[in-house]
């Protein structure tokens, strides 16, 4: 039987961590296109899991199941019957206790709870941290696919988010094989966008912090950008697509965050967003070389970053978490008279 042959019999997808940020627009998006899911969530009655029930299509088609990463039985609850599995759920820490065991057996207990249900495909959501952690690779080296983050830096460097999220996409590749599992790995840089839950993950703080005055300057650094939507749609269609196959690396721009915090003064000057470089001594860093070719290849297309940015700032301000600011003294002036 073909993927798309499987699909007509059964629909029916586990997507772990449902509540997640990426994970609740891969629920979103899936529900929209007539899937059932079933959702793990480590606590179904808290209410910050309450938007996934308010999603179009939830009501008839959506299930949440109580599920630890640590609980192989919980998991194997939820993956069975279906027909895929979207593995999202991690901690996203670089509290080395918190981070390795759950991201690292967690990825275990889904290959091998995937394997006993027979699923047709998994789509592990692993990072882009697992792909360009290497000290050794020369700046002009196109980051592609075939790169791995070097362990050992990783953990001289105590960045024990990519040292777990590496292992687990190791340990990923490794039992899908011993078990004859079809696995395919989504490999996103930073995700933005507008959030669907009510609470902040790690990624959106990246851009509060210059907007609320708590980052008073910006590193001298660069990082890779892509917009959630395009993160969920980009798990559906290798889940989907029968020719997809290995990693895929997801990403729409890099951009140094001189230019990041530059694009929000332009969107939105009313915040304090910081103008000075916190390291005026050494060159400005430049963004490293990537491909995107191998999803874009698959048919996608990416939301420009600008954009990106635009829709997070105006996500955070009608969900409540950055207040709309009154408009510049001069303004309220000029309004007045
Ligand atoms: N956002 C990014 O920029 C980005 C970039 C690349 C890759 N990723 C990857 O994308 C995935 C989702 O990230 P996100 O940004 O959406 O983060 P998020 O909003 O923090 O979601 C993470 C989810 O994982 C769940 N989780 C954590 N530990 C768990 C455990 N022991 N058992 C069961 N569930 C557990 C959390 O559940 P609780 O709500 O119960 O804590 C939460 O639903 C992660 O695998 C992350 O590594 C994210």
């Amino acid at each position: 039987m073909t993927l798309d042959s499987s699909l007509t019999c059964n629909r029916t997808v586990c997507v772990t961590g449902a509540g997640g940020f990426i994970a609740s627009w891969i629920v979103k998006l899936l529900l929209q296109k007539g899937y059932t899911v079933k959702g793990t969530v480590r606590n179904p009655d808290d209410p910050k899991n309450a938007h996934l029930r308010e999603l179009e299509g939830a009501n008839q088609r959506l299930t949440l199941h109580r599920a630890d990463l640590l609980d192989y039985q919980s998991l194997m609850e939820a993956i069975n019957g279906c027909v895929g599995v979207f593995h999202t759920a991690s901690p996203v820490t670089d509290n080395p206790e918190q981070m390795v065991e759950p991201a690292v057996n967690g990825t275990k207990n889904v290959i091998m709870a995937a394997a006993k249900a027979k699923v047709r495909r998994v789509v592990f959501t692993s990072s882009i941290g697992t792909v360009y952690m290497d000290p050794n690779r020369s700046p002009d080296v196109v980051v592609d696919e075939s790169c791995w983050s070097d362990l050992e830096f990783c953990k001289n460097t105590k960045n024990w988010y990519c040292y777990g999220k590496t292992v687990a996409e190791q340990v990923a590749w490794q039992m899908a094989e011993e078990k004859g599992v079809d696995l395919v790995v989504m490999n996103p840089v930073l995700v933005l966008g507008p959030l669907l839950q009510p609470t902040i993950n790690a990624s959106i703080v990246h851009i509060l912090k210059y907007l609320t005055g708590s980052a008073k300057t910006y590193a001298n650094l660069v990082q890779g950008y892509v917009h959630v939507r395009d993160v969920a749609l980009a798990h559906i269609l290798i889940f989907e697509d029968p020719s997809a196959s290995g990693r895929y690396i997801c990403a729409e721009s890099i951009l140094h965050r001189g230019e990041v915090v530059e694009i929000l003064t332009k969107l939105f000057p009313e915040y304090p967003i910081p103008t000075k470089c916190s390291d005026e001594k050494n060159p400005r860093a430049k963004p490293y070389k990537f491909s995107n070719q191998k999803l874009k290849d698959l048919g996608m297309e990416f939301t420009p970053v600008k954009q990106c940015l635009s829709e997070t700032v105006k996500s955070l301000q009608e969900k409540g978490h950055l207040p709309t600011p009154p408009p510049h003294q001069e303004d309220a002036l000029r309004l007045q008279s």
